[in-house]
């Protein structure tokens, strides 16, 4: 593997193989060079490209993460390696999940629907809100592992609201389970508590992610 095109700091992270390892870099410093690189490093030291796992927040950064490595691994390892968005890769599982259970697929619910579907809850209960404040509402409860069973994070909402307002999660909820849809926040949500609910799961993906990378960890 040819280091050259290294600085001696960033050569240090990418010859790192296994614990912990944390790069604090300013923006431009080549971050995600050293991320690229230690992913060919690894691969080249032997470890299987299934065993590794490398994440990013974006589409786009995960696009470019993957151009950046094909002409460090090639195609085939390429192929093999685990990268994508925390949103894809947790997709990804529960569909593997779904299809070795012999389960029916979640299909990802667009953003046109969910807004038809929230205009329609709030229009049967006769609530008079901003739809797009709803939406962002309901994610904030999922990405605080609140579930409609639960005290809402009101986010300022007086407390008179609390039980009009999970109704309205809470029918939004049956409707994606009534079409077999699942939004992005879902995707992360599913998958978090079928991996801390299942421990023979659990251990699967954490016997096959051996080395996990994350780019753009402030995000
Ligand atoms: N040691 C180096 N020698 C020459 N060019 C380098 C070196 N390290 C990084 N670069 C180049 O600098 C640019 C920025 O690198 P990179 O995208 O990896 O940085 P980053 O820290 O991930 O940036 P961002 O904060 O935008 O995510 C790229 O064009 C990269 O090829
Ligand atoms: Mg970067």
């Amino acid at each position: 593997m040819d280091l050259s095109s290294l600085n001696s700091q960033q050569r240090e992270a990418v010859e790192h193989m296994d614990g912990p390892c944390c790069v604090v870099a300013g923006a431009g410093s080549g971050k995600t060079r050293v991320l690229t690189y230690r992913v060919a490093n690894l691969v080249e030291r032997g470890i299987p490209a299934q065993n590794i796992l490398a994440v990013t927040f974006t589409r786009k950064a995960a696009g470019e993460m993957q151009e950046r490595l094909q002409p460090l691994i090639g195609d085939a390892a390429l192929e093999d390696l685990n990268v994508g968005t925390f949103h894809s890769i947790c997709y990804r599982i529960l569909r593997d999940e779904w299809r070795a259970s012999s389960q029916p697929a979640f299909e990802p619910a667009q953003e046109g629907w969910q807004k038809r579907t929230i205009k329609k809850i709030l229009d049967d209960i006769n609530l008079d809100m901003d739809i797009s404040h709803m939406l962002g509402f309901i994610s904030w409860q999922k990405n605080n592992l609140i579930t409609p069973e639960m005290p809402l994070d009101l986010l300022g909402a007086p407390a008179f609201m609390e039980e009009r307002l999970r109704q309205v999660y809470r029918l939004y909820e049956q409707a994606k389970q009534q079409e077999r849809k699942l939004d992005f926040d879902d995707m992360l949500l599913w998958c978090y508590q079928m991996l801390k609910e299942d421990a023979r799961i659990r251990s699967k993906y954490q016997d096959q992610f051996k080395y996990i990378l994350v780019d753009e960890f402030q995000d």
